[in-house]
């Protein structure tokens, strides 16, 4: 088990130009946790001072904009004082041509994060079950990239495809080969790992041989693709309540916030939120300067045409 996520740690230098970093939560299995993890992070960061942006790029669901609308309704209606991310929704560009909605898609997405990377500490970006543009431009921008995954091997399949007799793994998927070309892509524009973090979620309190042999195959998978494994977040039917009222496990565990009595699974589930912060290892030094220089270079550079040498001119 990790230990405590560190509040007086992680608190950032007032007056210090710090540039935002990027934590990006996908997996492009559907139903995974994504926005569940995504809320969760972001209400640990405000909680603990951080100044934090959303990005929903899932603009046909728009549950983490819905998760955020819900949450400030919920503090209205009950005078509560709950903290805020700074929203941002990206709706997919709809022109007809694939060249012209990605280069779209591609400034509106620089436009905001040219908007909030001075501005805020943390960018914390929630991505639909599905492969598109953004989506991948998401994953190559990250700093952290968190990966949810319900403990079951029809999920791990989207990460790679596991031998039925021997557990061993034999091919690695399209999720997670994305990813490998987005960590290529960062590598070459400022020669930076983003750092990949596979949380297991909806874990069932009785181990079972599922469970076993699903560690052992993440534990092969991780050192073929270069992921860490964070410990894992419980199946609670708490986190599927919170939505409707845009609380988390974080949030005060009283009467007067949650609307009914705090229980048991709600101080569990608060501990594994803190624990999976923890094992995130998020940057609070300079660092996370350079990687937003490095970062404005990479998007700088992103749509300029190829230069060709003159040995391939005609
Ligand atoms: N640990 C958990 N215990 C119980 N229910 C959970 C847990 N994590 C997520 N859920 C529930 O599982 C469902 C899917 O979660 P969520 O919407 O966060 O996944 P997602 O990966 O964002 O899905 P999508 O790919 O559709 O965007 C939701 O009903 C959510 O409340
Ligand atoms: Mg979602």
């Amino acid at each position: 088990m990790g230990t405590e996520f560190n509040i007086s740690e992680s608190k950032l230098q007032t007056g210090d130009p710090k540039s935002a970093h990027v934590i990006v939560c996908g997996n492009e299995k559907g139903g995974s946790g994504k926005t569940t993890i995504s809320m969760h992070m972001v209400v640990a960061l405000l909680k603990t001072g951080y100044r934090v942006a959303t990005i929903d790029l899932d603009s046909r669901q728009r549950s983490f904009s819905r998760y955020i609308e819900n949450r400030r309704n919920w503090a209205r209606l009950n005078r509560l004082q709950l903290e805020l991310p700074d929203h941002f929704e990206l709706n997919r560009s709809t022109r007809d041509s694939a060249n012209e909605s990605d280069s779209e898609d591609f400034s509106r997405f620089a436009n905001i994060l040219a908007e909030i990377e001075r501005s805020h500490d943390f960018v914390v970006i929630d991505t639909p079950g599905s492969d598109n543009y953004l989506m991948r431009l998401a994953h190559s921008l990250a700093d952290t990239l968190t990966t949810p995954l319900n403990d079951s091997f029809i999920d791990f399949d989207v990460l790679g495809k596991v031998d039925a007799k021997t557990h061993e793994i034999y091919d690695i998927s399209h999720y997670a080969m994305m990813v490998k070309e987005a960590r290529r892509q960062r590598r070459i524009a400022d020669s930076r790992m983003l750092d990949w973090v596979v949380v297991r979620n909806r874990l069932a309190s009785l181990s079972s041989r599922n469970q076993v042999n699903l560690h052992n195959s993440l534990k092969e998978l991780s050192s073929k693709l270069g992921f860490r494994v964070a410990d894992g977040i419980s199946e609670r039917v708490i986190f599927r309540e919170f939505f409707p009222m845009g609380l988390t496990a974080l949030d005060d565990l009283d009467h007067e916030t949650l609307g009914t009595r705090p229980t048991m699974s709600h101080l569990s589930a608060r501990q594994e939120i803190r624990q999976l912060l923890s094992a995130l290892k998020l940057p609070i030094d300079d660092r996370g300067k350079r990687r937003a220089d490095a970062r404005r270079v990479w998007l700088d550079s992103a749509f300029k045409p190829l230069e060709i040498p003159d040995i391939f001119a005609d």
